[in-house]
């Protein structure tokens, strides 16, 4: 998650002085050589590469960034989505994630995310056409899924089929076809729900569902994965629409791990069914999408309200962390827990109040309040209250990540198409620092010493 260095025109109040070329530079002064260096700074950013001239003898590489972690290294310039972490803002396209969770639909926020504008009625229709045309996957694909063990996750079995996907779709790896690009988006945004829905259906022994195309997009997906043997099932509008308000807030969230894994595996041009694969892999980590089920287990070990306190305190004295709180770039509420709680009240009406909930609300109105947590800046973030709804909803844990690989699907593809079109981008290819021996000669087998090769 890149720091957002490029802010919308109408938040650059404060101008920097510019140099005597009318440039915005920073100047370097090598204190090896004496020699002084001007590096322009555009976008707040100074390039990596201009670093390259900084060199002691002409034959150097030239002076490298180390950023493990990239924690402050653009890797690309992006139109999608904008964060403001210091002010909890998200947006997309310029769209803030409150007006486009209240107002619009998930197909509408996929449509804007990958086309860059919200669409008129006429594209509208025919962008939802095209997704409800391709929600059907390959009989073959059924016959991996039945070859999974009957426990196995269905993180991993999403991952298996999505990348499988691209044996089906031969005409995927034209990536510099435009025609091509938009029939793989529409099988990615379409075919997701329905192996994700597959794999739960595995994963429980029920027969699967095939898409009932008169649903909407999450209609549709709670249709494939909770219908039994009544004739139509009715979904609840309540839950649909919660559904779909989650897709929505979990649509993109710039240059994470995943997003950030679709753009280099993409990066070498390989068909964008692999590197979905590749992306949803990345998400799979606790670290990523899986901060949820961790706060659910959090709760339940907590218990009852009468023990936030005591277990606040272990949080302060350093015995664990208060899961679901805290982020990397929001140090102020993050905008999609604000949505998250408003809509667990809708939810809860519906399915009856998890009373894992008071739990949390104690906890979070204890945290706030308390120097500790007010003074690292940690707030709820997106995974503390989404959690308590899947679980409400009928959803178990293992599901978790598969809902927000459906939702995040709009963005990785969205991402990965930004990245083929920008000519500045390259395959990606990050340096090291070589810390290793220097050049030895090959040892015989029987020359080599034990504690050199334990
Ligand atoms: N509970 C208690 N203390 C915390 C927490 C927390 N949840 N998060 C951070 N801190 C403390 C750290 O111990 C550190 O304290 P110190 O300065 O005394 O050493 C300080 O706050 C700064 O924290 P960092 O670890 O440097 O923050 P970083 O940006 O590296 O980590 C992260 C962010 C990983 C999200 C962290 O806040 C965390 O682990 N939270 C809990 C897990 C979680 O909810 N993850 C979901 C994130 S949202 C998403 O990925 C979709």
């Amino acid at each position: 998650m890149a720091k957002q260095n490029s802010p919308p025109v109408e938040e650059k109040k404060e101008r920097i002085p510019q140099t005597m070329n009318g440039q915005n530079s920073l100047t370097i002064t090598d204190n090896r050589t004496g020699k002084q260096y001007e590096v322009p700074i555009e976008n707040e950013t100074i390039r990596a590469t201009d670093l390259r001239q900084i060199k002691v003898r002409a034959e150097d590489f030239g002076l490298m960034t180390y950023d493990p972690a990239f924690l402050n290294t653009a890797a690309c310039k992006s139109s999608i989505t904008y964060i403001d972490g210091d002010k909890g803002i998200l947006r997309y396209r310029g769209y803030p994630i409150e007006q486009l969770a209240e107002k619009s639909t998930y197909l509408e926020v996929a449509y804007l995310i990958i086309h860059g504008e919200l669409p008129t009625k006429a594209r509208f229709e025919k962008w939802t056409n095209n997704i409800v045309m391709h929600t059907l996957i390959h009989e073959n694909i059924k016959k991996f899924v039945d070859g999974f063990h009957h426990d196995a996750h269905p993180m991993g079995m999403l991952i298996s089929s999505v990348g499988a996907l691209s044996t089906f779709y031969t005409d995927a790896k034209h990536i510099t076809d435009p025609d091509s690009r938009k029939r793989q988006i529409f099988r990615l945004v379409a075919k997701m729900p329905t192996l994700a829905a597959f794999a739960f259906r595995h994963s429980v022994g029920r027969p699967y569902v095939y898409p009932d195309n008169e649903l909407s997009y999450a209609g549709n997906f709670l249709n494939m994965l909770f219908k039994m043997t009544e004739l139509k099932y009715r979904v609840d509008p309540v839950l649909e629409h919660a559904l779909d308000v989650l897709f929505i807030l979990h649509a993109d969230h710039e240059q994470n791990c995943s997003t950030s894994a679709m753009r280099g595996v993409g990066s070498s041009h390989v068909d964008p069914f692999s590197a979905t694969a590749a992306a949803a892999s990345a998400l799979y980590g606790p670290l990523h999408g899986g901060a949820n089920e961790a706060v659910l287990l959090m709760l339940d070990e907590i218990g009852s309200k009468n023990n936030v306190l005591s277990f606040i305190k272990s949080v302060k004295d350093g015995k664990g962390k208060l899961m679901g709180f805290g982020h990397r770039v929001y140090k102020n509420y993050d905008p999609r827990a604000k949505v998250i709680k408003r809509l667990a009240d809708e939810v809860f009406e519906v399915t009856g109040r998890n009373p894992k909930l008071d739990i949390a609300l104690e906890l979070e109105h204890i945290a706030l309040n308390d120097d500790y947590f007010i003074k690292r800046k940690l707030y709820p973030n997106v995974d503390f209250y989404s959690g308590l709804i899947y679980q409400a909803m009928g959803f178990p844990v293992e599901m978790f990540p598969v809902l927000f690989a459906i939702g995040r699907t709009s963005g990785w593809v969205a991402q990965w198409q930004e990245m083929l079109l920008d000519p500045e981008q390259k395959i990606a290819r990050p340096r090291q620092i070589y810390l290793g021996p220097p050049v030895r000669d090959y040892v015989m087998m029987g020359k080599r010493s034990e504690e050199k090769s334990a």
